[in-house]
């Protein structure tokens, strides 16, 4: 294993934003989730038609085989097939719930065009961009399948329980991989282990939705005072809602905590709001793990020079 993480400054961002994430929390802290905003307006849109899109041909080709991959806040995720048969086997089709969600569908295709990368997820189909009407059923895009499942899962994460080589290496991948989507100005907002999938053999993983990503060129698509980011990963700065500018610092603290999620067994670190009373103490205790001490032990760059 290179213990350097010289390519491209991976190590700075590891040795800053993630060392501060999970190296100052209590392990086992069980303070209540809270939902903002947009964990509610997710929730509510939740359990909407699924069963209907069942036997359903998407953008006239992509016919539905089972709704058995999962879903998320925005999103119901289908296993399909091509009946064109350009594409042979099974694909994971997206279908988006929220039309007023249109812009962000719209960004998500924008990231994942514009980010070629074997760790970042890859678009075979989407459905026209223009397409802005009630309809969502007409927002899908196409994607391979995950079929080592996403991060979230207890039979993946209980894999790297205590395992550091193993955690060592998906955080650096999904490090190197996020740095390339920051140079490319796409800043996900929404690291977590549920948006990390695993292919078949488990052995390589990419980073998914894109779906509340912020491209940095663009006007934001966020509502003054909606606050964007996943509930328990969001980095303290994305609490404020849609006001701040947010920067690549803030994926980088959402993955310090999904790496103490894997190295602790699925120890999820509540949110922290830094003005609670609660959490600041938390903080200011500064108590970390011997293991996460070994892991950032291994993440600083040492060897080289150029890692500076
Ligand atoms: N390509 C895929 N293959 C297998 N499962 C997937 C795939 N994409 C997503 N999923 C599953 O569906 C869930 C929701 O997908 P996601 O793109 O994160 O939607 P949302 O934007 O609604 O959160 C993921 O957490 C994962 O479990
Ligand atoms: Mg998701």
């Amino acid at each position: 294993m290179n213990h350097c993480l010289c390519t491209a400054g991976v190590h700075k961002y590891l040795h800053g934003r993630t060392r501060n994430a999970i190296s100052t929390l209590t392990i086992g802290d069980n303070l209540p989730d809270m939902l903002s905003f947009y964990d509610r307006a997710s929730y509510y849109n939740l359990h909407d038609s699924r069963n209907t899109t069942m036997a359903k041909l998407y953008g006239g080709r992509w016919r539905v085989v089972s709704g058995d991959l999962g879903e998320g806040g925005q999103s119901v995720i289908l296993r399909v097939v091509d009946d064109y048969g350009e594409y042979n086997g099974e694909f994971a089709l997206k279908r988006i719930r929220n039309p007023w969600r249109h812009q962000r569908f719209q960004n998500e295709i924008t990231a994942i065009k514009r980010l070629e990368h074997p760790n970042i997820i890859k678009l075979i189909d989407h459905s026209a961009l223009d397409d802005v009407n009630s309809n969502n059923d007409k927002q899908f895009l196409v994607m391979p399948i995950a079929e080592g499942k996403d991060l979230g899962k207890p039979s993946r994460y209980k894999l790297y329980s205590g395992a550091l080589d193993s955690v060592l290496l998906v955080s650096i991948t999904i490090a190197k991989a996020l740095q390339v989507a920051h140079l490319a100005n796409v800043i996900h907002r929404d690291i977590k282990p549920e948006n990390i999938l695993f292919t078949g053999d488990g052995h390589d993983l990419w980073i998914a939705d894109f779906g509340i990503c912020l491209l940095r060129e663009q006007p934001r698509n966020t509502p003054d005072g909606e606050v964007v980011g996943p509930q328990n990963y969001m980095a303290p700065e994305l609490e404020a809602g849609g006001n701040l500018e947010v920067t690549p610092a803030a994926d980088i603290y959402s993955l310090g905590k999904v790496i103490y999620f894997m190295i602790s067994g699925g120890i999820v670190i509540p949110r922290e709001r830094l003005h609670e009373k609660r959490y600041s103490a938390i903080l200011s205790a500064g108590e970390k793990t011997r293991r996460t001490g070994i892991l950032l032990s291994q993440m600083i760059c040492l060897a080289e020079p150029s890692c500076s």
